[in-house]
């Protein structure tokens, strides 16, 4: 159902007339992905002030029987975050504030539109650290990142954003708040609602608030950028790094092709005079030592081409935007296709050499780029050339990648993209276990009903 002019009205009654935004410029902004590949429409987008806000405008959305798809920074690649059917756009973005900090206990609570790289920045300040770190640190906001349970660069090290969850705040679709923020580390009170409402990826809840547990930061970073000849060494690689260096904080892998189109696309130089296959950046704490650790392990390890390494933040951040400028790189060339899987070790060298040959076999014009987080298994397929809407490649992606022992979705989650092949990964029973707990927190499906378990 569209909101009607009576319901912008009363919309505007709950968050002041500025922050009822029609204008279909300035709308603009929310209704298309990142990605350029999933588009909408909606007559509105609110923007409230704080949860309880919040909970009045999904109740007079809810009598009007209008939904609501919640957005924070618009960084989501699966279509979860915009208004693909005329839904209303929630924006968070306003609820801004970090409060509470903690330099003794650290922790920190963060309003739902603030920025992942506000949290690092304010962790840093009293001398700690953020354990998620991810590209998009200064667009996606923390509501987005718990909505989709964010993965990124360090979860190696620190886990994913679940587990930096020490308690949320939420608006359930019942129009109930739920709040838990004091922050205690232990606390077996009962069923943990943070860990719930983390991943469902606005369907059940709309996060406001969390509180943040913080992390040590990095001591003396080493980065290295090594080059392999063969996937499977690379694979191998990772996996001894994890196991003979305590201080790894990341291990990351990307491609010879994937390296061409980011050095043609940001006009950076390559970072080895020869072509290799596979390039893994590695970071570590520790210093000199660290790094003669990890000199040592390269050597022995035979499987090493070339290598870069970096103890000061300019170079070391010159060896990450090899990987970090994969995802804007790929887009510049038109609207990719982005399956985001999850590989066990015994199977991810298999299916790196298969899926450009499945991809072409269906579409013989297509490109497949491959990039991810090596330590997690964590392969982002994108395939361009392929109409946004054709959903072939995706089938064969989504099918190899779960016939051979992998999750159809690592990090980016379900949204919408995806929801057709939910069955690989999950059993009746568990999808109905999902639509009870559905029905339960958003009766009258308001949140997000299109996404996830929806269509
Ligand atoms: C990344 O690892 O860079 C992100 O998941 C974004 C992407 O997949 O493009
Ligand atoms: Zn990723």
């Amino acid at each position: 159902v569209a909101p009607t002019e009576a319901l912008v009205r009363q919309l505007e009654r709950i968050v002041g007339p500025g922050h009822v935004v029609t204008d279909l410029e300035v709308i603009a902004g929310y209704t298309a992905d990142f990605t350029g590949r999933f588009r909408g429409h909606t007559a509105a987008v609110v923007r409230p002030l704080d949860a309880a806000q919040v909970a009045a405008v999904l109740s007079v959305c809810r009598a009007e029987g209008v939904a609501l798809v919640p957005q924070g920074g618009n960084t989501g690649l699966v279509g979860g975050g915009v208004p693909l059917r005329g839904e209303v756009v929630l924006s968070l973005r306003r609820l801004d504030v970090i409060s509470d900090v903690d330099p003794v206990g650290g922790q920190l609570t963060a309003g739902a539109g603030v920025t992942v790289g506000a949290v690092q920045r304010a962790a840093t300040d009293i001398g700690w650290a953020y354990g998620v770190d991810l590209s998009s640190r200064d667009s996606a906001t923390v509501g987005g990142t718990i909505a989709t349970n964010a993965g990124g660069l360090r979860v190696l090290r620190h886990g994913d954003t679940r587990a930096q969850l020490l308690g949320v705040e939420a608006v359930l679709g019942t129009g109930e708040v739920v709040s838990h923020l004091g922050g205690l580390l232990k606390d077996n009170t009962g069923y943990h609602l943070p860990s719930l409402l983390c991943g469902s990826e606005g369907t059940l809840g709309v996060v406001t608030a969390a509180r943040l547990r913080l992390v040590p930061p990095p001591h003396e970073p080493v980065v290295a950028l090594v080059a392999l000849s063969s996937v499977p060494g690379a694979v191998e690689l990772a996996g001894s790094l994890r196991r003979e260096l305590p201080g790894l904080e990341a291990v990351e892998l990307f491609f010879d092709e994937g390296l061409d189109l980011v050095c043609t696309a940001t006009g950076v130089a390559p970072p080895f005079a020869r072509r290799h296959r596979a390039y893994l950046v590695v970071e570590l704490s520790g210093g000199e030592p660290a790094a003669a650790a990890l000199a040592g392990l390269l050597e022995g390890s035979g499987a090493m081409a070339n290598s870069a390494v970096a103890l000061d933040p300019v170079p070391a951040a010159a060896l990450w935007r090899y990987r970090e400028a994969h995802t804007e790189a790929i887009n510049s060339i038109g609207p990719p296709h982005k399956m985001d899987v999850t590989l066990p070790p015994a199977t991810l060298a298999e299916f790196v050499e298969a899926v450009p040959g499945a991809v072409t076999s269906i579409a013989p014009q297509a490109r497949t780029w491959l990039f991810g987080h090596a330590a997690d298994g964590n392969i982002h397929v994108n395939v361009t050339g392929v109409a946004p809407e054709d959903e072939a490649v995706d089938a064969v992606v989504l099918e190899l990648a779960a016939a051979m022992g992998g999750s159809i979705s690592a990090e980016h989650g379900i949204g919408t993209a995806k929801r057709r092949w939910l069955h690989l990964n999950r059993t009746p029973a568990e999808l109905s276990t999902f639509a009870t707990l559905k029905r339960a927190l958003d009766p009258d499906n308001v949140l997000n009903p299109n996404v996830l378990l929806g269509g």
